[in-house]
């Protein structure tokens, strides 16, 4: 992590390694937030969620406390809250860092979140391979049951909220929230049909939030400081706080890096914060939001790395995890990787994202290894525009944005393999 000379919120935590409820009490505040929440009506509450410009950080930055006012009082049904800790777009690495190290920031923000909406049950969604998040976490919430932060009759307000981490299998497809929700409730890993959204009918057929372990990390600030304060962290009008990006690949000091929202271009975090390029290499391309964040290249760095920026310059912040490719590493065998993987994670149930990955991923497979044509290109391209906007969820447009986006903005390096000049 690095150490920096603006607000931060998390990185001297994890830098201390601050994961026992010891430490979250003597010195982070811990659980004062909570307090401060139960004095307050739920749509003050909202309120401040609402003018923190906290805008959801699993992906489609949704702003979190206009989700939260979706749930209808009026419900009948059981209300959930669900944390996606599925964290499976490549690339992405900070969610697993707020689990290890500051793991009851997320515990209070849930009971914060349950007690607004008010949902008596939580779950955390775990992706399978975070084995290590998944016992540590389990050993928050004993630590929280045991001082009365969860439970019934939470210090003394009169509301219960019971927390339980569910272990996915790794799937790529249960990070999308309603395959998520599926998944939770014992049945395959599907998406549904939207709407209903969450919100109406969600877990179980309840009203239910979905939002990402650093969305709700964030409520216990906010909570405490005031809406205001956390969206005068960022430097944009609407988009509040820190953001946590995974930076990896090809740079000097990759890692989890908090940053303000909106201060820093691409090429600033690339150059002046992690370093530059390994081994002073030229840059050749830059993956600005997990691997389906529609590439950029080079010349198109000197974007502020936020939501809206970065939308305008063609590609998308996602989950904020920056990949660095040098000018070292071949763009067209990076897109058969991760084409491969969308693929392999298509849940199967539209027909343009189970054929067309498959398809794509074929077509690039032998262009690779130098049986290539030349219509090959615009055949790609033509799947990639059946597949756009024409699925249940975003899976089938996280694979074809970045074949689109690799295509269109490296079609040399495509064209040398199919003209023979190289091959893998
Ligand atoms: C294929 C796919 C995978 C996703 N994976 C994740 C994930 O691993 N973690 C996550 O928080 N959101 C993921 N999302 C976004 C979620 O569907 C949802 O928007 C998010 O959990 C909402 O939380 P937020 O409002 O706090 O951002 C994914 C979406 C899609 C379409």
């Amino acid at each position: 992590m690095s150490s920096a000379s603006f607000e931060t919120m998390y990185v001297q935590h994890f830098n201390e390694g601050a994961r026992p409820i010891d430490y979250y009490l003597s010195k982070m505040n811990g659980y004062t937030a909570l307090k401060k929440a139960f004095g307050m009506s739920k749509d003050d509450i909202i309120g401040e969620m609402k003018k923190s410009n906290l805008r959801g950080r699993g992906g489609a930055g949704f702003p979190t406390g206009m989700k939260w006012g979706f749930i209808p009082k009026d419900s009948p049904k059981a209300k959930y809250l669900v944390c996606n800790a599925d964290e499976s777009e490549p690339g992405t690495f900070k969610d697993r860092d707020i689990m290890r190290y500051t793991p009851h920031l997320l515990i209070e923000g849930m009971v914060i979140g349950g007690f607004t909406i008010g949902a008596n049950t939580g779950y955390i969604y775990i992706r399978g391979e975070y084995t290590r998040e998944a016992k540590l976490l389990d050993e928050a919430i004993d630590e929280a049951y045991a001082k009365g932060y969860l439970g019934k009759n939470i210090l003394g307000s009169g509301f219960d909220f019971d927390l339980t981490v569910h272990r996915g299998a790794g799937a790529y497809i249960c990070g999308e929230e309603t395959g998520l929700l599926n998944s939770l409730e014992g049945k395959r890993g599907e998406p549904r049909v939207k709407p209903p959204f969450p919100a109406q009918a969600g877990a179980f057929g309840g009203p239910t939030i979905v939002n990402n372990v650093e969305t709700l990390a964030d409520v216990p600030f906010i909570i405490n400081k005031g809406g205001e304060w956390f969206s005068n962290l960022g430097k944009l009008e609407k988009s509040g706080g820190t953001r946590l990006f995974s930076v990896s690949g090809h740079v000097n000091k990759p890692g989890v890096y908090e940053l303000p929202s909106g201060a820093f271009t691409l090429r600033q975090i690339i150059y002046d914060v992690c370093g530059g390029v390994l081994d002073g290499k030229k840059l050749k391309a830059v993956i600005p939001g997990g691997s389906s964040a529609p590439v950029l290249t080079a010349d198109e760095i000197d974007v502020i790395a936020d939501i809206d920026p970065i939308m305008k310059a063609g590609s998308m912040l996602g989950s904020a995890a920056i990949m660095v490719v040098s000018e070292d590493y071949c763009v067209v065998q990076l897109l058969l990787r991760i084409t491969k993987f969308y693929a392999h994670e298509s849940c199967g149930q539209c027909t343009p994202c189970r054929e067309g990955c498959r398809w794509m991923e074929d077509i690039l497979h032998r262009i690779v290894h130098g049986h290539g044509k030349t219509q090959d290109l615009d055949l790609l391209i033509d799947i990639t525009n059946n597949i756009n906007g024409k699925t249940l969820c975003a899976l089938g447009d996280a694979a074809a944005g970045p074949v689109a986006s690799f295509v269109k903005k490296f079609r040399p390096d495509f064209e040398a393999y199919i003209r023979g000049e190289k091959h893998a």
